[in-house]
């Protein structure tokens, strides 16, 4: 055995930029203060977890064939990152985290991130990032981008993230310390999020195929496509990136209300365009919008339920959590 390890990784909130990672588009993330710490030593032959928010551990051989039949199901995407990383030593320890689970939050993407760090992964934040994203495509099935998994890896405090997918660059961008990030949960679960999604992701690339990469297209070639489903999925992937550009200068500026409608109008091109909000996700958006104090709101993530993000003078909304930009993953040993 070798000294005691403490692995940690953040899950994060989108600001904007929401179906665009797997287009090569642009999103702006944040890591926050909640996250995923696993704590244990390593050696042996077995990797070996308990919760403390799951009743049952996971134990695991070093080698993995199919993650999907494991038990108990968090178990599968600790198993999706050991297939991945293929460790040579075994771990025993414990996963605690204060993300709240199935919340739209990345909770399973934290969960990766510390698991890999835990077992002794060495290498970049992207290199840590692909492995959780490969991890997560294996444990659940669903073909999803990278920001999930790149926005725990490289989270900076006090900062959202500004990702471009096409050149890989990762841009700090200061959150102004007064203005409150909100999570409000509609209570309804993301229920044929999976499949869904694969389809939203297939619409996309066939879109792409037509008229070319839609991080270079614009909505002029967008007319171009013949099939009006896929011309309306083209249109949000290309008006989101415009949205994210303005909203990093808007953010820039502080300019509140400007960020507000942003967050509105990248809601309504999700709703109407690319079809992924839900009436539960609408009255949620609609009911928060109406509260003074509250400068706009977006449903966050793939959608389909989940939870919608506010931003907001502090204090002003008795409802979700609040949260914080915080750092990426890291790892320490004693
Ligand atoms: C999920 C995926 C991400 C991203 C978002 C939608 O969170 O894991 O890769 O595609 O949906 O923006």
């Amino acid at each position: 055995m070798t000294g005691d390890i403490a692995a940690f990784a953040p899950g994060r909130v989108n600001l904007i930029g929401e179906h665009t990672d797997y287009a090569g588009g642009l999103s702006l993330p944040m890591a926050i203060h909640l996250g995923t710490t696993v704590t244990g030593v390593r050696g042996g032959d077995r990797i070996r977890l308990t919760s403390a928010q799951q009743d049952e551990a996971v134990d695991l051989p070093l080698t993995i064939d199919d993650p999907t039949t494991v038990e108990p199901a968090w178990g599968r995407y600790v198993a999706g990152v050991v297939a991945e990383l293929s460790p040579t030593t075994g771990f025993v320890g414990e996963v605690s985290s204060t993300v709240p689970l199935g919340a739209g939050l990345s909770s399973s993407a934290s969960l990766e991130l510390a698991v890999a760090l835990a077992l002794g992964f060495h290498g970049m934040p992207r290199s840590l990032a692909e492995l959780g994203q490969r991890a997560e495509q294996v444990a659940s099935g669903v073909p999803c981008g990278l920001m999930d998994q790149l926005a725990s890896a490289c989270g900076t405090a006090g900062h959202a993230l500004l990702v471009d997918f096409t050149t890989d660059e990762v841009r700090p961008v200061p959150v102004p310390a007064d203005l409150e990030v909100v999570v409000v949960h509609s209570g309804q679960e993301r229920r044929l999020a999976g499949s869904a999604y694969a389809e939203r992701r297939a619409s996309v690339e066939a879109a792409a195929a037509e008229i070319g990469a839609l991080h270079d297209a614009d909505l002029a070639d967008v007319d171009r496509l013949t099939d009006p489903v896929l011309r309306r999925r083209a249109r949000h992937v290309i008006s989101e990136d415009a949205r994210v550009r303005a909203f990093t200068t808007a953010l820039a500026a502080d300019d509140r209300p400007r960020l507000g409608e942003l967050l509105l109008a990248s809601h309504a091109s999700l709703r109407d365009d690319f079809d992924v909000s839900t009436e539960v996700l609408d009255a949620l958006v609609a009911r928060l919008c109406a509260i003074p104090g509250v400068w706009g709101a977006r449903l966050t993530g793939a959608g389909f339920g989940g939870c919608v993000v506010a931003l907001t003078e502090p204090g002003t909304l008795g409802e979700g959590w609040v949260v914080r930009p915080g750092p990426g993953a890291f790892v320490s040993s004693s």
